[in-house]
């Protein structure tokens, strides 16, 4: 068999009352992703042949996250083994793996799936590969029943169990492989007398069984089971998912000073001999390049940072940042949907929005890019070499040309040729002792009031 044999339904029907929430559980995010997106990015390294996610009633917004993957509805949420029964239609030819997996359980890898699909192929064929784990507190999980030979007998809810079977440590982590050639004659036969009234997926055991056909269980860590439920539990599993993308980006090359206070998405890529100083934030889309350095307190999403850049401390990359190599971007300065070229410097308490600012261009403290009338955007062009004075507004649209200069303090809100100076502000003028005359007569009105 090839991994095309593989069919990878998702159930993500559950209504998530626990979350409090107006948005589908399954679309909170995890490092910067829906934890939905998390599951299908490690399913697809399995290759699958067709994948199914199963939503609830109403769950429109999940069709536009998952976008290009076939979608059932279960109509009301009957069960874990009603869930799969709905994708009937989609799967009633297939004959290969069908692997059942949790949308609210985004920390399954695609390593853990592989060894599912490969057990559920071996020798004795087994009908189904369950993946099972041993939690510190099995609390109220589905436990595993085993026979003398390691191989399962039965799965039982935590609410049917008895108590010897309530003292069994192996718990079901809810992901199986079945073998797609007998899941729906099974599912058929599946009832809902049990405690919570549900068709339970976890009957196809009992069921196999009885059909003569063996089932087995496939160990894993139990982080890789946690299933979110409230937002107590997505704070968890975004703790484990920071460690992960951490030790990924260390294992290639970053370093980070205090790795626990740098938060990452699941598609921030870095090069490297990237330094990453304490408390730095990265929001989905960002490309960090090779010996770029980003200094503590800074917050990036969207952005491209080239090969030996400098950001922060306390800097803002907004969607569309395109920082160039061995550029400078320094303190409180934000930059939004704009080309900061090679070896440009924007150091100080600035703000940077649909502009271009040319390779070694220097733009002083405190300048603004005014790109909104209060209407439309528009762009402002920084040439190369240009320097913009410090407290400098430019009213976009506007055009600084090459090696130009505009004098500190200036509006500028036409464009500058090449090689100009352009200065809008008023005529100094000095009144020699003028000061000193003042502060004496506010003295003396003080002195006089008090009296
Ligand atoms: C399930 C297992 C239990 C296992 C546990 C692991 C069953 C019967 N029980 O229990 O043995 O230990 O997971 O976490 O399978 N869903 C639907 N439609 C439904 C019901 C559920 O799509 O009608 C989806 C949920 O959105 C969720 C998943 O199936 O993604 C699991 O459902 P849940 O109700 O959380 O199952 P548990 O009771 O936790
Ligand atoms: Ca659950």
């Amino acid at each position: 068999m090839t991994n095309s044999d593989v069919a990878v339904v998702v159930l993500a029907a559950g209504k998530g009352t626990r979350m409090e929430s107006e948005i589908p559980k399954v679309l909170h995010g995890v490092a910067g992703r829906p934890m939905l997106m998390h599951v299908l990015d490690a399913a697809a390294a399995v290759a699958p042949q067709r994948t199914i996610v199963v939503v609830g009633h109403g769950m429109d917004a999940v069709a536009q996250v998952v976008n290009g993957v076939a979608m059932v509805t279960q109509e009301s949420q009957l069960g874990t083994g009603h869930a799969v029964l709905q994708t009937q239609p989609e799967l009633n030819d297939f004959d290969g793996d069908v692997l059942v997996l949790f949308a609210d359980s985004p920390l399954i890898t695609s390593a853990t799936m592989r060894r599912l699909v490969d057990a559920r192929r071996n020798a004795v064929n087994p009908a189904v590969a369950v993946l099972g784990f041993r939690p510190l507190d099995p609390a109220d999980y589905g436990r595993l029943v085993t026979n003398g030979s390691g191989q399962l007998e039965a799965i039982v809810e935590f609410r049917d169990a008895d108590a010897t079977q309530r003292e069994i440590g192996l718990c079901n982590g809810g992901v199986m492989a079945i073998d797609g050639a007998v899941l729906f004659k099974y599912l058929s036969q599946v009832g809902s007398d049990n405690a919570k009234g549900e068709y339970y997926l976890t009957d196809l055991i009992e069921i196999a069984r009885r059909d003569g056909r063996e089932c087995v269980v496939v160990e894993c860590p139990e982080e890789e089971t946690y299933g979110i439920n409230s937002r107590t539990d997505l704070a968890a599993a975004e703790a484990v998912m920071q460690q992960r993308l951490r030790a990924t980006a260390m294992a290639g090359g970053v370093t980070m000073v205090d790795p626990d206070s740098v938060y990452l998405s699941s598609d921030t890529t870095f090069g490297r001999d990237v330094v990453l100083e304490p408390q730095v934030y990265f929001g989905p889309g960002v490309r960090i390049g090779d010996g770029v350095h980003i200094r503590a307190f800074s917050h990036l999403e969207g952005a491209t940072v080239a090969a030996g850049a400098t950001i922060g401390p306390y800097a803002r990359l907004r969607p569309g940042a395109d920082i160039g190599a061995a550029a400078r971007i320094g303190n409180f300065v934000e930059v939004k949907a704009s080309t900061v070229e090679t070896g440009a410097k924007v150091n100080h308490l600035t703000y940077i929005g649909d502009a271009r600012v040319g390779e070694g261009a220097n733009v002083g403290a405190g300048t603004i890019t005014c790109n909104y009338d209060g209407v439309a955007k528009h762009h402002t062009d920084i040439g190369a070499g240009a320097f913009i004075g410090s407290n400098s507004s430019l009213v976009a649209p506007v055009k600084i040309g090459d090696g130009a200069i505009v004098g500190a303090g200036s509006a500028i809100s036409r464009d500058v040729p090449a090689g100009a100076l352009a200065v809008t502000r008023a005529e100094q003028s000095e009144k020699p002792g003028w000061a000193k005359k003042f502060f004496g007569r506010l003295k003396a009105r003080s002195n006089s009031e008090k009296s």
